[in-house]
């Protein structure tokens, strides 16, 4: 059955300009992500994709309407229990190794006896086995961002928000990798929101969210030509 996981109403953001104004980045945006949603969220650099991923996971407050998570407990348990997020800049803890940062949401969660064979599972699913004992200063950019997926999904949250998680990887690789991750996910009803650049990840997703400007247009993919 399908659970509401998030719902946003009217959702706006502002920051400050630097210049004793506003800045606008989210306007009115209304969305809603059901248990086991497929969503790409596109449009172009500057329109408030990572915006709106940091409010949908919790990690920054909306300066005007609601959000709600309703069947993901109180605002506190969200992560890294509940979501799992994939920031687009480097996120890796720098002292601990790739894998040790894969299990780390699971040591936080109180699961720490599970933490190091799912973390080596998971590895070795995305074929980065021979990466767990490297710090993330020995990483490529490619590499970091899978790693950061691993960690995302290690505690089997109910819900993924992923940033640009393939944009420093060729795409071939970036096919490979996302492959394996909706494979992963598959009968899980976890919920995957990808911001993303890349038509092709994004055409494998069920839903497409457009940002323009800071509003949210939702609909079925489409891919342009049709
Ligand atoms: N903390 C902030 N302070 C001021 N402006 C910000 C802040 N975060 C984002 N912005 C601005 O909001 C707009 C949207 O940014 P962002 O959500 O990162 O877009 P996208 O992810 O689609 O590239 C940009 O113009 C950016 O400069
Ligand atoms: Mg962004």
């Amino acid at each position: 059955m399908d659970e509401t996981l998030v719902v946003a109403n009217g959702i706006g953001r502002d920051f400050p300009d630097g210049n004793a104004g506003r800045i606008t980045v989210l306007r009115d945006v209304d969305c809603a992500i059901s248990s086991g949603a497929r969503i790409a969220l596109v449009g172009p650099s500057g329109s408030g994709k990572s915006t709106l991923l940091h409010i949908l996971g919790g990690l920054d407050r909306p300066t005007s309407g609601r959000i709600e998570w309703p069947s993901l407990g109180s605002f506190e348990e969200l992560r890294p229990r509940q979501i799992g997020f994939v920031f687009q800049s480097p996120s890796l803890f720098p002292a601990l190794t790739a894998g040790q940062n894969v299990g780390l949401p699971m040591i936080l969660a109180g699961e720490r006896d599970a933490a190091d064979r799912t973390s080596a599972l998971l590895l070795d699913a995305f074929g980065l086995a021979e990466l767990a004992d490297k710090l993330p200063e020995e990483l490529s950019g490619g590499q970091a961002q899978r790693i950061a997926m691993a960690r995302a999904l290690a505690i089997g949250p109910k819900l993924i928000l992923a940033d640009e998680p393939t944009g420093q990887l060729d795409s071939t690789t970036a096919q490979f990798f996302f492959d394996t991750v909706l494979n992963r996910l598959e009968n899980t009803g976890i919920a995957l929101v990808v911001a993303t650049h890349d038509d092709a990840i994004a055409a494998r997703m069920a839903t497409r969210w457009t940002m323009d400007h800071g509003w949210l247009r939702s609909g079925p993919y489409r891919s342009k030509a049709t």
